[in-house]
């Protein structure tokens, strides 16, 4: 039995932060911006609304395409680093809004590796016959986490939601082939929100030392994040046999184009292989592999029995590729 993913769909909230916004808050610039980065302008939602009001959405868009009821649901996994609430798990709002009234669901936190877990651990309840509907959402409120008195984090985050339904298919010929998912936890020190967690728990301190924000070394994370998507993107091609026509569509992670520019350099990938939208949405951790999903299938890039590969790499460190077979017409 093969997990194949039968819809996608994606959310991104109206509000428009740009770049020349930013230069109002911080010292910046558009031109530092679009050539250290690509980014031109991200999303950010309501304040009074939490992370599971973009997941919520996005898994709408994807039962309407599929045309069937929340109800038919098994099991929903929400990828987030940004939770509504440190407790319950969001998957517990998500279900309650969408009336998904006969699933279990969980969280899954591997920052911007979530989606890509979290479609590594749902083809694994497809394929094993254990359930037939899976919906996997990668949602984050980036703005709820980020100092816009930052300048090396605040112009680089933004909002959104994706999500995907995996169901089982007889055609072997289809869906997912392959991931392989690594961790580093010596990476930490160099991504993370160090407060507002069991260890660190929201204290004046904490707040007065802003320690419930992002914090990352930059240069750091970005040399990792070449290497390991270059190197992990290789080893699974070289696993399956597959050569860089084989491939029709690689999605990486959106971080930073120079990011992506050089992990296709590695690959030797012409930049028509390779799905960029971060120009409009900034990095939004675990959601930025579905949006773009979302997006690239809704631009006619991807056709049934197309090779994709996703690839990411974030927080953690936790990074790796999934290789699929695409299966909607
Ligand atoms: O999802 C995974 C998580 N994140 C990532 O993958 C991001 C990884 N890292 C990056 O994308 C890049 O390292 C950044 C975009 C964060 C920074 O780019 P960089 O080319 O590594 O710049 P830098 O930190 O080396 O800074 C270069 C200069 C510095 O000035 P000096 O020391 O050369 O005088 C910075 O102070 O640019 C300055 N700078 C800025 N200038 C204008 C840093 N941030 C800004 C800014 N606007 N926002």
């Amino acid at each position: 039995m093969r997990a194949i993913i039968t819809g996608v769909g994606h959310f991104v909230p109206d509000r428009k932060l740009t770049n020349n916004d930013l230069k109002q808050l911080v010292e910046t610039n558009d031109e530092w911006i679009i050539s250290r980065t690509g980014i031109k302008e991200r999303r950010i939602l309501e304040k009074d609304k939490g992370v599971s009001y973009m997941a919520v959405k996005a898994a709408e868009m994807v039962i309407e395409q599929r045309n069937i009821s929340a109800a038919e649901l098994d099991l929903i996994i929400v990828a987030t680093s940004t939770p509504d609430i440190m407790l319950s798990a969001t998957a517990a709002i998500v279900q309650k809004e969408l009336k998904a009234t006969n699933c279990w669901g969980f969280d899954l936190n591997a920052a911007c590796a979530g989606f890509v877990y979290a479609l590594s651990v749902a083809s694994q309840f497809i394929e094993n016959g254990k359930h037939k509907k899976v919906m996997v959402i990668g949602a984050d409120k980036m703005s709820a986490m980020i100092d816009y008195e930052d300048r090396n984090t605040c112009i680089l985050f933004g909002d959104g939601a994706g999500a995907a339904l995996l169901e089982p298919s007889n055609d072997d010929n289809l869906g997912i082939e392959d991931f392989i998912l690594h961790l580093d936890g010596s990476g930490n020190k160099y991504l993370n929100i160090a407060a507002g967690g069991s260890l660190l728990p929201a204290s004046h301190k904490t707040v007065d030392k802003r320690m419930h924000y992002v914090y990352q070394d930059g240069k750091t994370v970005f040399k990792r994040a070449v290497i390991g998507m270059a190197d992990v993107t290789t080893k699974i091609m070289k696993k399956n046999k597959l050569t860089n026509n084989d491939i029709k569509l690689l999605i990486p992670h959106q971080a930073n184009l120079r990011i992506i520019d050089a992990v296709a350099k590695k690959l030797g990938f012409n930049q028509d292989k390779v799905f960029i939208n971060l120009d409009k949405y900034g990095n939004t951790t675990a959601a930025t592999i579905p949006l773009a999903m979302s997006e690239a299938y809704r631009k006619g890039m991807m056709n049934k029995g197309d090779r994709i590969i996703l690839s990411t790499f974030g927080a953690g460190f936790a990074w790796g590729s999934l290789l699929l077979k695409w299966a909607i017409d």
